[in-house]
Protein backbone atom coordinates (compact mmCIF):
# COMPACT_ATOMS: atom_id res chain seq x y z
CA UNK A 1 0.00 0.00 0.00
CA UNK A 2 1.04 3.13 -0.83
CA UNK A 3 0.19 6.50 1.19
CA UNK A 4 0.05 10.17 0.68
CA UNK A 5 -0.19 12.81 2.79
CA UNK A 6 -1.17 16.26 1.53
CA UNK A 7 0.81 18.98 2.90
CA UNK A 8 1.16 21.87 1.09
CA UNK A 9 -1.56 24.03 2.27
CA UNK A 10 -0.95 27.82 2.78
CA UNK A 11 -2.26 26.99 6.76
CA UNK A 12 -3.90 30.98 6.81
CA UNK A 13 -6.03 30.21 10.29
CA UNK A 14 -2.78 30.06 11.76
CA UNK A 15 -0.44 32.70 10.89
CA UNK A 16 1.27 34.51 12.33
CA UNK A 17 2.89 31.14 13.42
CA UNK A 18 2.81 29.52 10.27
CA UNK A 19 4.45 32.20 8.43
CA UNK A 20 7.64 30.64 9.32
CA UNK A 21 6.62 27.50 10.88
CA UNK A 22 4.27 25.20 8.87
CA UNK A 23 1.47 23.82 10.65
CA UNK A 24 2.49 20.11 9.73
CA UNK A 25 5.50 21.09 11.90
CA UNK A 26 3.90 21.88 14.86
CA UNK A 27 4.99 19.62 18.22
CA UNK A 28 3.20 17.22 19.41
CA UNK A 29 5.73 15.95 22.41
CA UNK A 30 9.07 15.77 20.63
CA UNK A 31 7.63 15.49 16.78
CA UNK A 32 6.22 17.46 14.49
CA UNK A 33 2.53 16.57 13.36
CA UNK A 34 3.92 15.12 9.69
CA UNK A 35 5.81 13.12 11.65
CA UNK A 36 3.04 11.13 13.45
CA UNK A 37 1.08 11.28 10.45
CA UNK A 38 4.32 9.45 8.52
CA UNK A 39 4.21 6.81 11.51
CA UNK A 40 0.63 6.10 11.22
CA UNK A 41 0.50 4.97 7.22
CA UNK A 42 3.46 2.76 8.08
CA UNK A 43 1.95 1.20 10.69
CA UNK A 44 -1.54 0.47 9.04
CA UNK A 45 0.94 -1.04 6.74
CA UNK A 46 2.00 1.59 3.83
CA UNK A 47 5.84 0.73 2.62
CA UNK A 48 6.46 4.02 0.73
CA UNK A 49 4.81 7.99 1.70
CA UNK A 50 4.53 10.22 -1.05
CA UNK A 51 4.08 13.73 0.71
CA UNK A 52 3.28 16.88 -1.28
CA UNK A 53 4.51 20.12 0.27
CA UNK A 54 5.17 23.17 -1.20
CA UNK A 55 8.00 25.16 -1.87
CA UNK A 56 8.05 27.85 0.69
CA UNK A 57 8.26 24.98 3.46
CA UNK A 58 11.61 23.07 3.24
CA UNK A 59 11.58 22.03 6.88
CA UNK A 60 9.43 19.34 6.06
CA UNK A 61 11.73 17.46 4.17
CA UNK A 62 14.71 18.51 5.66
CA UNK A 63 13.05 17.13 9.35
CA UNK A 64 13.38 13.65 7.68
CA UNK A 65 17.27 14.35 6.24
CA UNK A 66 20.43 12.48 7.10
CA UNK A 67 22.34 15.13 9.15
CA UNK A 68 25.33 14.21 10.50
CA UNK A 69 26.17 17.68 12.47
CA UNK A 70 23.07 16.53 14.82
CA UNK A 71 24.33 13.03 14.78
CA UNK A 72 27.83 14.57 16.23
CA UNK A 73 26.07 16.84 18.45
CA UNK A 74 24.56 13.76 20.13
CA UNK A 75 27.00 11.39 20.08
CA UNK A 76 27.11 11.25 23.97
CA UNK A 77 23.24 11.41 23.75
CA UNK A 78 22.72 7.71 22.74
CA UNK A 79 19.11 7.57 23.12
CA UNK A 80 18.23 10.93 21.08
CA UNK A 81 20.66 9.45 18.67
CA UNK A 82 19.18 6.62 18.29
CA UNK A 83 15.78 8.28 17.80
CA UNK A 84 17.72 10.61 15.29
CA UNK A 85 18.35 7.43 13.09
CA UNK A 86 15.01 5.91 13.51
CA UNK A 87 13.62 9.07 11.84
CA UNK A 88 15.93 8.75 9.18
CA UNK A 89 15.07 5.10 8.63
CA UNK A 90 11.55 6.45 8.04
CA UNK A 91 12.46 9.34 6.01
CA UNK A 92 14.33 7.06 3.05
CA UNK A 93 10.72 5.50 2.62
CA UNK A 94 9.14 8.74 2.05
CA UNK A 95 9.16 10.38 -1.76
CA UNK A 96 8.52 14.49 -2.17
CA UNK A 97 6.75 15.94 -4.76
CA UNK A 98 5.72 19.93 -4.49
CA UNK A 99 2.25 21.83 -5.63
CA UNK A 100 3.53 25.21 -6.28
CA UNK A 101 -0.02 26.83 -6.54
CA UNK A 102 -2.12 26.42 -3.89
CA UNK A 103 -5.52 25.23 -5.69
CA UNK A 104 -6.97 22.93 -2.87
CA UNK A 105 -7.06 19.46 -1.83
CA UNK A 106 -7.62 17.77 -4.73
CA UNK A 107 -5.19 19.74 -6.83
CA UNK A 108 -2.45 18.80 -4.31
CA UNK A 109 -3.24 14.80 -4.24
CA UNK A 110 -2.95 15.12 -8.06
CA UNK A 111 0.68 16.26 -7.75
CA UNK A 112 1.53 12.86 -6.86
CA UNK A 113 -0.51 10.97 -9.83
CA UNK A 114 3.16 10.53 -11.69
CA UNK A 115 4.84 9.13 -8.44
CA UNK A 116 1.97 6.87 -8.05
CA UNK A 117 1.46 6.16 -11.58
CA UNK A 118 0.69 2.15 -12.17
CA UNK A 119 -0.25 1.89 -8.58
CA UNK A 120 -3.48 -0.88 -8.29
CA UNK A 121 -4.85 -0.55 -5.07
CA UNK A 122 -6.18 1.83 -2.66
CA UNK A 123 -3.76 4.98 -2.46
CA UNK A 124 -4.36 5.89 1.65
CA UNK A 125 -4.61 9.95 2.24
CA UNK A 126 -3.52 11.25 5.01
CA UNK A 127 -4.50 15.03 5.26
CA UNK A 128 -1.18 16.69 6.69
CA UNK A 129 -2.81 18.86 9.33
CA UNK A 130 -5.36 15.95 10.93
CA UNK A 131 -4.60 13.95 13.66
CA UNK A 132 -6.51 11.38 15.57
CA UNK A 133 -5.96 10.39 18.72
CA UNK A 134 -6.63 6.93 20.30
CA UNK A 135 -6.90 4.71 18.11
CA UNK A 136 -5.61 5.49 14.75
CA UNK A 137 -7.65 4.58 11.90
CA UNK A 138 -5.78 3.91 8.97
CA UNK A 139 -5.13 -0.07 9.35
CA UNK A 140 -8.62 -0.11 10.40
CA UNK A 141 -9.51 1.33 6.74
CA UNK A 142 -6.83 -0.87 5.25
CA UNK A 143 -8.36 -4.08 6.35
CA UNK A 144 -12.08 -2.77 5.80
CA UNK A 145 -10.74 -2.13 2.15
CA UNK A 146 -9.34 -5.89 1.75
CA UNK A 147 -12.68 -7.57 3.16
CA UNK A 148 -14.77 -5.71 0.62
CA UNK A 149 -12.14 -6.42 -2.20
CA UNK A 150 -9.51 -3.13 -2.45
CA UNK A 151 -12.83 -0.81 -2.49
CA UNK A 152 -12.41 2.81 -1.62
CA UNK A 153 -12.93 3.51 2.30
CA UNK A 154 -13.20 6.93 3.62
CA UNK A 155 -12.81 7.48 7.55
CA UNK A 156 -16.01 9.68 8.98
CA UNK A 157 -16.65 11.46 12.49
CA UNK A 158 -20.27 12.35 13.32
CA UNK A 159 -20.55 16.03 13.75
CA UNK A 160 -23.37 18.64 15.19
CA UNK A 161 -25.94 19.34 12.79
CA UNK A 162 -25.28 23.14 12.97
CA UNK A 163 -21.59 22.32 11.82
CA UNK A 164 -22.34 20.10 8.26
CA UNK A 165 -22.15 23.16 6.12
CA UNK A 166 -18.12 22.87 7.11
CA UNK A 167 -17.62 19.32 5.63
CA UNK A 168 -18.21 16.98 3.08
CA UNK A 169 -20.81 14.55 4.45
CA UNK A 170 -22.08 11.01 3.17
CA UNK A 171 -25.02 9.42 2.21
CA UNK A 172 -25.22 5.38 2.57
CA UNK A 173 -26.24 2.03 4.32
CA UNK A 174 -25.37 0.17 6.91
CA UNK A 175 -22.44 -2.69 5.72
CA UNK A 176 -23.30 -5.16 8.35
CA UNK A 177 -20.79 -7.91 6.98
CA UNK A 178 -18.29 -5.06 7.67
CA UNK A 179 -15.05 -7.25 8.85
CA UNK A 180 -14.15 -4.76 11.71
CA UNK A 181 -15.08 -6.42 14.77
CA UNK A 182 -17.42 -5.29 17.07
CA UNK A 183 -17.97 -2.44 15.25
CA UNK A 184 -20.36 -3.35 12.10
CA UNK A 185 -22.11 -0.61 13.22
CA UNK A 186 -19.71 1.73 11.83
CA UNK A 187 -19.27 0.92 8.00
CA UNK A 188 -21.50 2.21 5.82
CA UNK A 189 -22.12 1.27 1.97
CA UNK A 190 -21.38 5.33 0.44
CA UNK A 191 -24.30 5.82 -2.01
CA UNK A 192 -23.37 9.69 -2.35
CA UNK A 193 -21.27 12.44 -0.76
CA UNK A 194 -22.36 16.48 -0.52
CA UNK A 195 -19.80 18.92 -0.11
CA UNK A 196 -20.71 21.58 2.49
CA UNK A 197 -24.57 20.98 2.53
CA UNK A 198 -26.94 23.42 4.56
CA UNK A 199 -28.48 21.60 7.31
CA UNK A 200 -31.51 21.29 5.88
CA UNK A 201 -29.91 19.78 3.23
CA UNK A 202 -27.92 17.23 4.65
CA UNK A 203 -28.26 13.18 4.28
CA UNK A 204 -26.34 12.47 7.57
CA UNK A 205 -24.17 13.94 10.36
CA UNK A 206 -21.86 11.61 9.29
CA UNK A 207 -18.22 13.67 7.87
CA UNK A 208 -15.31 13.10 5.96
CA UNK A 209 -13.02 13.02 8.47
CA UNK A 210 -8.76 13.53 7.51
CA UNK A 211 -8.40 10.00 5.96
CA UNK A 212 -8.68 8.24 2.99
CA UNK A 213 -8.36 5.38 0.94
CA UNK A 214 -8.80 5.61 -2.80
CA UNK A 215 -8.86 3.63 -5.69
CA UNK A 216 -6.36 4.97 -8.19
CA UNK A 217 -9.35 5.97 -10.27
CA UNK A 218 -9.10 9.18 -8.06
CA UNK A 219 -6.14 10.77 -10.37
CA UNK A 220 -7.98 10.31 -13.79
CA UNK A 221 -10.88 11.95 -11.89
CA UNK A 222 -9.16 14.32 -10.21
CA UNK A 223 -7.37 15.78 -14.02
CA UNK A 224 -11.01 16.66 -15.56
CA UNK A 225 -12.07 17.74 -11.76
CA UNK A 226 -13.28 21.34 -12.52
CA UNK A 227 -12.83 24.35 -9.58
CA UNK A 228 -15.89 23.69 -6.84
CA UNK A 229 -16.21 24.97 -3.74
CA UNK A 230 -13.82 28.21 -3.10
CA UNK A 231 -12.99 28.16 -6.59
CA UNK A 232 -10.66 25.13 -5.32
CA UNK A 233 -9.99 21.41 -6.99
CA UNK A 234 -12.46 19.47 -4.14
CA UNK A 235 -11.28 16.25 -3.59
CA UNK A 236 -15.11 15.61 -2.49
CA UNK A 237 -16.18 16.56 -5.72
CA UNK A 238 -13.96 13.73 -7.56
CA UNK A 239 -14.60 11.03 -4.63
CA UNK A 240 -18.27 11.59 -5.56
CA UNK A 241 -17.67 10.91 -9.13
CA UNK A 242 -15.75 8.19 -8.50
CA UNK A 243 -18.83 6.62 -6.47
CA UNK A 244 -20.51 6.47 -9.69
CA UNK A 245 -18.06 3.26 -11.02
CA UNK A 246 -16.40 2.31 -7.84
CA UNK A 247 -17.79 0.84 -4.56
CA UNK A 248 -16.83 2.87 -1.61
CA UNK A 249 -17.56 2.27 1.95
CA UNK A 250 -16.96 4.78 4.93
CA UNK A 251 -15.86 4.00 7.99
CA UNK A 252 -16.94 6.01 11.25
CA UNK A 253 -13.45 5.56 13.46
CA UNK A 254 -13.64 5.43 17.09
CA UNK A 255 -10.46 7.84 17.58
CA UNK A 256 -11.04 11.45 17.94
CA UNK A 257 -9.84 13.54 14.65
CA UNK A 258 -7.95 16.97 15.53
CA UNK A 259 -7.60 19.80 13.39
CA UNK A 260 -3.82 21.29 14.24
CA UNK A 261 -4.58 23.51 11.85
CA UNK A 262 -5.93 26.43 13.90
CA UNK A 263 -4.79 27.69 16.86
CA UNK A 264 -7.90 26.00 18.76
CA UNK A 265 -7.34 22.68 17.05
CA UNK A 266 -3.78 22.77 18.15
CA UNK A 267 -4.56 23.48 21.89
CA UNK A 268 -7.16 20.76 22.04
CA UNK A 269 -4.25 18.43 19.89
CA UNK A 270 -2.08 18.72 22.82
CA UNK A 271 -4.61 18.11 25.53
CA UNK A 272 -5.75 15.06 23.72
CA UNK A 273 -2.45 13.47 23.58
CA UNK A 274 -0.10 14.41 26.21
CA UNK A 275 2.78 13.56 24.89
CA UNK A 276 5.85 12.60 27.27
CA UNK A 277 8.54 13.41 25.05
P1 LIG B 1 -6.87 22.89 4.55
O1 LIG B 1 -7.92 23.43 3.68
O2 LIG B 1 -7.16 22.67 5.98
O3 LIG B 1 -5.51 23.71 4.45
O4 LIG B 1 -6.33 21.56 3.86
P2 LIG B 1 -5.09 25.17 4.13
O5 LIG B 1 -5.60 25.68 2.83
O6 LIG B 1 -3.61 25.10 4.32
O7 LIG B 1 -5.72 25.96 5.37
P3 LIG B 1 -6.13 27.47 5.61
O8 LIG B 1 -7.59 27.51 5.32
O9 LIG B 1 -5.28 28.35 4.69
O10 LIG B 1 -5.80 27.71 7.04
C1 LIG B 1 -6.16 20.29 4.47
C2 LIG B 1 -4.81 19.67 4.07
O11 LIG B 1 -4.61 19.78 2.65
C3 LIG B 1 -3.41 20.47 2.37
C4 LIG B 1 -3.07 21.25 3.63
O12 LIG B 1 -1.65 21.42 3.75
C5 LIG B 1 -3.64 20.37 4.73
O13 LIG B 1 -2.70 19.41 5.17
N1 LIG B 1 -3.60 21.35 1.19
C6 LIG B 1 -4.66 22.19 1.11
C7 LIG B 1 -2.67 21.31 0.17
O14 LIG B 1 -1.69 20.51 0.23
N2 LIG B 1 -2.82 22.14 -0.90
C8 LIG B 1 -3.87 23.00 -1.02
O15 LIG B 1 -3.96 23.71 -2.05
C9 LIG B 1 -4.82 23.03 0.02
Amino acid sequence: MKALIPAAGYGTRFLPASKTVPKEMLPVGAKPAIQLIVEEALAAGADEVVIVTSPDKPSLKRHFDVDAVWHARCAKKPEIDAELTRLEEIGRRIRWTLQTEQRGLGHAVLQAADLLAGETDPVLILLGDALVSGQAPSADMAAISRAFGGASVVGLEQVPLEKVSRYGIVAGTPAPEAPVPEAADRVLRLSDLVEKPAPEAAPSRLAIAGRYLLDPAIFGLLATQTPGHGGEIQLTDAIRRLLSTHAAYGYRYPGRRHDIGNPQGYFETLQAFQAPR
